[in-house]
């Protein structure tokens, strides 16, 4: 079995929730088991090696990025900044509000987490209306630095929001599709 399949074969999908008709694509399964969660972490290890890819920083969304950013900057030796949401973070921040399927949402940075020609690995779970993502890339700018790439584990592509963020001009690495 190829890696992709293996992975996939470890994400779990829940129907109907958080609401009816969502089928909700559950990542814990592929944390929780040490082989697999050494896999999918080595997917992105070993392309964010490459020098022509190798951030400065990694950059990791609230709250299910947090788990993979954290690991892959330990493992490329950079360092790790959260992007938390709103009023999470106690120093100075910078913030950005973007749309959620009913009403709005907004996501903060520390004003020093990164500067001006930093470059920059963001990370989250999952893409699905692309709108999380798209607020985290604008924050990093905010503050001059600039993504490499926007990776997660999951695309949702029939929602729009890879086609969208790739349409902006930002690279993405994603694993796996689910239609
Ligand atoms: C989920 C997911 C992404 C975002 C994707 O997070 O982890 O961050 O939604 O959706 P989008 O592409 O439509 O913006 P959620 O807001 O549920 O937060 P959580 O990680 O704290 O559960
Ligand atoms: N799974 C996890 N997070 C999500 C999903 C999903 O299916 N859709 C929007 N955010």
């Amino acid at each position: 079995m190829n890696v992709i399949d293996y992975l996939r074969q470890h994400i779990r999908t829940v129907p109907d929730w958080p609401s009816p008709g969502v089928q909700f694509r559950d990542i814990t399964p592929l944390l929780q088991n040490p082989r697999v969660f050494r896999v999918l972490i080595d997917q992105f290890v070993h392309r964010y090696m490459a020098p022509d890819l190798r951030p400065d920083v990694v950059a990791g969304i609230d709250a299910r990025g947090f788990i993979l950013g954290a690991v892959i900057a330990y493992e490329l030796n950079i360092g790790f900044v959260p992007i938390r949401k709103k009023g999470k973070l106690p120093f100075a921040t910078v913030s950005e509000e973007y749309e959620l399927e009913y009403g709005s949402a907004t996501v903060e940075i520390h004003t020093d987490a990164v500067g001006p020609g930093d470059t920059v690995l963001l990370i989250d779970d999952l893409i699905a209306t692309g709108g999380t993502m798209m607020a985290g890339k604008r924050l990093l700018e905010k503050l001059g630095a600039s993504v490499v790439e926007g990776a997660a584990i999951v695309d949702l592509p029939e929602l729009g929001g890879s086609q969208m963020l790739r349409e902006s001009g930002l690279p993405l690495f994603t694993l796996v599709d689910f239609a």
